[in-house]
């Protein structure tokens, strides 16, 4: 590791270290993608979606592409939660204009034919773009190494595609719960492997995307969101004990607070639904909070965007805050939006 590196401070990991700062940092869920120019540039170059993904050079550029422009206190890296899946020997292809495509995994006797062990030397490429963008970064700037909860990755898994609902998920858990716990067990072991490997190739931080939390009962939600993600955490940290995780459990709402206590998440992403007293009170006075702009009102921009930043700063910039979307950033949003967005939030001082 350069000494530099070592020695630099950055605002990110001081927030997630228990450190507030004084103008929040921040940067965006999805910051690489299709409303920058220069990201659509290099996405026809490289031609598929998963090309992009495992081509180190490209999803190395990618990834700096929005620190280059707007400075963000944090890169992370270009991939997707769907690389373990293909990492497990699960057909995954990206169609244009319609999301991904697995083999769906929709009955116990497929679902036991799934590998349990990955075979982690397919993402070698996502740890080289790794150590190329640990090269060029600003030592100040943190690197976020990701992958998706077990919940949300079996979504996509068991119906072969996003679904509004994630209903043929939901029902394989009620109706062969032992079966589909074999999907999750797999995604769980692996997903240690992998973000092992990312923190070994330069990531300083993990960030756990749970997209399709909010869909599950209380007890569904114990069972498949935070029981997994739980496990994830604890075997992260039994090699690397002090590493510093992000959870984004989105629309967990009330149960957010269980699920900080049972995973022991060094921070939380919360979605723009979110009720601010019962999160400064249950949630930031235990750990860092991320978020939590609504990704239209960024599309909106003029007053309506300054106005719901400052309802963001009022609610959360007194304790621990890593400011950032309550989701991704949408292909429409313009630029210019963005820049107003970070221009308003640098010059908070609180
Ligand atoms: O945040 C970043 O900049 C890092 C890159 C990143 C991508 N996907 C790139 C991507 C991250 C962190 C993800 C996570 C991801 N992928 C999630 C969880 C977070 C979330 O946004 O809810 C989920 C559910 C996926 C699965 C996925 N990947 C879907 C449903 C789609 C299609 C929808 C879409 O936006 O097109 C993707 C494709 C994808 N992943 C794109 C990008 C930039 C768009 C593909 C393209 O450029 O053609």
């Amino acid at each position: 590791m350069p000494q530099e590196t070592e020695a630099a401070v950055k605002p990110f990991l001081e927030v997630l270290s228990g450190r507030k700062q004084p103008s929040p940092p921040i940067w965006m869920m999805r910051q690489a993608g299709r409303y920058l120019p220069e990201y659509r540039e290099v996405r026809a170059k490289a031609g598929g979606f998963l090309d992009l993904c495992f081509t180190p050079e490209f999803a190395a550029e990618v990834t700096l592409q929005p620190i280059r422009r707007f400075a963000f206190d944090a890169a992370i890296i270009f991939s997707d939660i769907l690389v373990v899946p293909y990492a497990l020997g699960r057909a995954v292809r990206f169609e244009v204009g319609e999301g991904p495509r697995l083999d769906p995994l929709d009955t116990p006797e497929k679902i036991a034919t799934l590998e349990p062990r990955a075979d982690l030397g397919k993402l070698e490429p996502v740890f080289e773009a790794l150590r190329l963008v640990r090269r060029e970064l600003d030592p100040k700037i943190a690197l976020i190494g990701f992958c998706g909860a077990p919940w949300t990755v079996a979504t996509y898994m068991v119906a072969g595609q996003g679904t509004p609902d994630q209903a043929p998920a939901r029902l394989m858990a009620y109706r062969h719960p032992e079966a589909f716990a074999g999907i999750i067990d797999a995604l769980v072991d692996n997903s240690i492997d992998y973000l092992l490997g990312q923190l070994a190739a330069g990531a300083d931080v993990l960030q756990i995307f749970d997209t399709w939390a909010g869909v599950l009962p209380p007890r569904e939600f114990l069972r498949w969101s935070v029981e997994p993600t739980s496990r994830i955490v604890e075997g992260v940290r039994a090699k690397v004990p002090d590493a510093k995780i992000i959870g984004f459990p989105r629309g967990a709402g009330a149960l957010l607070p269980a699920y900080v206590d049972a995973t022991g998440v060094n921070a939380v992403s919360i979605d723009w639904a979110a009720e601010p007293t019962m999160i400064r009170e249950k949630v930031q006075k235990r750990v860092a909070v991320q978020g939590n702009l609504d990704p239209l009102v960024l599309i909106a921009g003029g007053a309506a965007l300054d106005r719901a930043i400052d309802d963001v700063l009022a609610s959360y910039a007194g304790g621990r805050l890593i400011f950032n979307l309550g989701h991704g950033i949408q292909p429409e949003t313009p630029i210019a939006h963005v820049e107003q967005m970070i221009r308003r939030v640098r010059a908070y001082r609180g």
